[in-house]
């Protein structure tokens, strides 16, 4: 299919002196008001350049373009010249290449070679999966899919938050008030009652500290007993997590958490020194960082543990040297802002050629409708029970609307609409926005929702299956144009024509939403479509045509769902 973008670059150019075709191709813009046109190319720049008033500028263009045959009408309007491209041959075009693509709509391999590493959900170790979770493991795991669809390698790592000497502190609570079957039934919730516990007890015995600290050094020096209970807690938090991720259907390749650089530290900290990067500050070793205007990183407290920070620069180089990644992305909330500003500086101060190549990918945070959360006061929401809510609600609203829907397909469908709600509101947003979240408005089939793209896509699937396997098989043959040239046929192919460039600019901007907006526009445009178009019509020449327009919507809304962790089931 032609690039239209690049074909009028090349046609204005020789028009216009003075100025690169690549600063021409970046004037193009595509008018919010369909009346003015699908392009339009504003001349008030050029008016220094040529010393001509822009109208005039834009006249000359305009007469210029008038010949060219992507064109069905060209016009100057003050300073723009608005471009009317010929429709018959574009929608041939787009259709056309949407249906021969298929699943591979959208996709292309700009980052060949290249190896992309995403870390997202990284949650914490026997402290609650909770419903602000949902942010960092689906924006990250829809950037995931971005990345992949844009010709990256892919390498998805959960940086699980498994070390540290809040582990001491279970450790000593487990042994004094602990059982084992209440950890295996409920791991999480027990062992943060343990943690509790422990804080509670330390107030006035203020020796558990001191044993904690005793118990956690042992740890790290690996010794038996202790390794083995702090696995077996990693061990059954991590079932818990699980069951998370196979409800959103997400995987990671690696779970190489803090733990994981315990013994891969003292080579930094000596690096650190070495380099005459760390001064000691009563007994423990900071790296100053008074010239970026940020405070100082611990490195190693007095007792000679290390940090969050200091594992997360023993990270970063490995993540380096094992996978050579041309970016290493990092899904965290933007209450992290400071961390990852002092950690960047320290890997750049270190002389790491590469350290801008680490991008802090930060987002909002989520808050509930009856206020804050507080894992202390136990106004916690789970993860799980947020997703099992939406498949319940889910079930109830097919239920009423559909009584005689065989159960086994309901269940399908619940699931894949309950949990795509979820997913779908948290990623119709800014990431960065904080938000609010509301079961109201995650299950509206009506507003722009997730249900309400699934349910597009279904009625997408439902016209095809009416009009038969036969009819659908001709579309993808060839058909004529001229019956997609109304209105919303032309608006819905320029959607379906954005489509790829929308996903590269969703990886660019490390922002899902960008997808999800266009997902939404599409849907919308598909329905005025429908709404507009009698589609199964008794001319054959007619419907063939109006049947590959709905094809190739529903190959894009489908491979648009997929983008954003969704599944996109026919029938709903
Ligand atoms: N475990 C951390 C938390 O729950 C997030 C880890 C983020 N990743 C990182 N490499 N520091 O707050």
């Amino acid at each position: 299919m032609i690039n239209y973008r690049e074909k009028i670059a090349d046609l204005i150019a020789p028009l216009v002196e003075g100025l690169e075709r690549e600063e021409i191709l970046n004037m193009i813009e595509t008018p919010a008001d369909s009346k003015m046109g699908d392009f339009a190319f504003p001349c008030f720049k050029l008016a220094k350049v040529l010393r001509k008033a822009p109208p005039l500028i834009a006249k000359g263009i305009a007469e210029g373009l008038s010949g060219a045959d992507i064109f069905a009408k060209v016009e100057q309007v003050n300073a723009y010249v608005n471009m009317f491209i010929a429709r018959e041959d574009f929608v041939k075009g787009v259709v056309e290449e949407v249906n021969a693509a298929d699943a591979d709509y959208g996709k292309c391999e700009d980052g060949e070679g290249k190896t992309v590493i995403v870390e997202y959900s990284s949650p914490n170790i026997a402290k609650p999966f909770h419903i602000g979770h949902i942010r960092s493991t689906v924006i990250g795991a829809s950037i995931a899919k971005i990345y992949d669809a844009l010709g990256y390698d892919v390498v998805r790592i959960n940086h699980l938050g498994d070390y540290g000497t809040q582990f001491g502190k279970m450790i000593v609570a487990y042994r004094r008030w602990g059982n084992k079957q209440d950890v295996i039934d409920e791991p999480i919730k027990t062992l943060l009652s343990y943690y509790t516990k422990f804080h509670e007890e330390a107030e006035n015995h203020p020796e558990l500290e001191d044993e904690a600290r005793a118990t956690f050094t042992k740890l790290e020096n690996g010794e038996k007993e202790e390794t083995e209970l702090w696995q077996w807690f990693r061990d059954e938090s991590l079932k818990e997590f699980n069951r998370v991720y196979d409800m959103l259907d997400i995987k990671f390749d690696s779970y190489a958490g803090e733990s994981f650089y315990s013994d891969k530290m003292p080579r930094f900290v000596k690096e650190l020194a070495d380099k005459g990067l760390m001064e000691e500050d009563e007994g423990a070793n900071i790296v100053r960082l008074d010239d970026y205007n940020l405070p100082p990183a611990l490195i190693t407290k007095s007792d000679g543990s290390t940090l969050y920070i200091t594992r997360d620069i023993a990270a970063a180089v490995y993540r380096k040297e094992t996978y050579d990644f041309y970016k290493n992305i990092y899904v965290v909330a933007s209450q992290q802002n400071l961390h990852f500003q002092q950690w960047i500086q320290i890997l750049e101060l270190m002389g790491y050629e590469w350290a801008r190549d680490c991008v802090h990918v930060p987002f909002g945070l989520v808050s509930l409708e009856s206020g804050t959360m507080s894992t202390r006061e136990g106004r916690v929401v789970f993860l799980e029970d947020v997703l099992k809510g939406a498949v319940e609600k889910t079930r109830e609203i097919i239920k009423e609307k559909n009584p005689d829907a065989d159960p086994e397909t309901a269940e399908e469908i619940s699931r894949a609409v309950g949990i795509g709600a979820v997913v779908f509101n948290e990623l119709s947003n800014y990431r960065i926005k904080d938000y609010v979240f509301s079961w109201d408005h995650v299950l509206n089939f009506e507003g722009e929702t997730g249900p309400y793209v699934q349910y597009t896509h279904a009625r997408a699937c439902s016209i095809l299956r009416n009009a038969g396997e036969d009819a659908v098989a001709a579309a993808k043959e060839g058909f004529d144009p001229s019956y997609i040239t109304g209105d919303s046929a032309h608006r819905l192919a320029m959607l379906l024509y954005e489509l790829p460039d929308v996903i590269r600019e969703a990886g660019e901007k490390y922002e899902p939403s960008i997808v999800s907006r266009h997902i939404i526009d599409i849907a919308q445009a598909f329905n005025k479509f429908y709404h507009d178009e009698h589609i199964l019509v008794d001319n054959e020449e007619e419907k063939k045509a109006k049947v590959a327009m709905v094809l190739a919507a529903r190959n894009a809304i489908r491979n648009g769902l997929d983008l954003l962790c969704m599944k996109a089931p026919e029938k709903m």
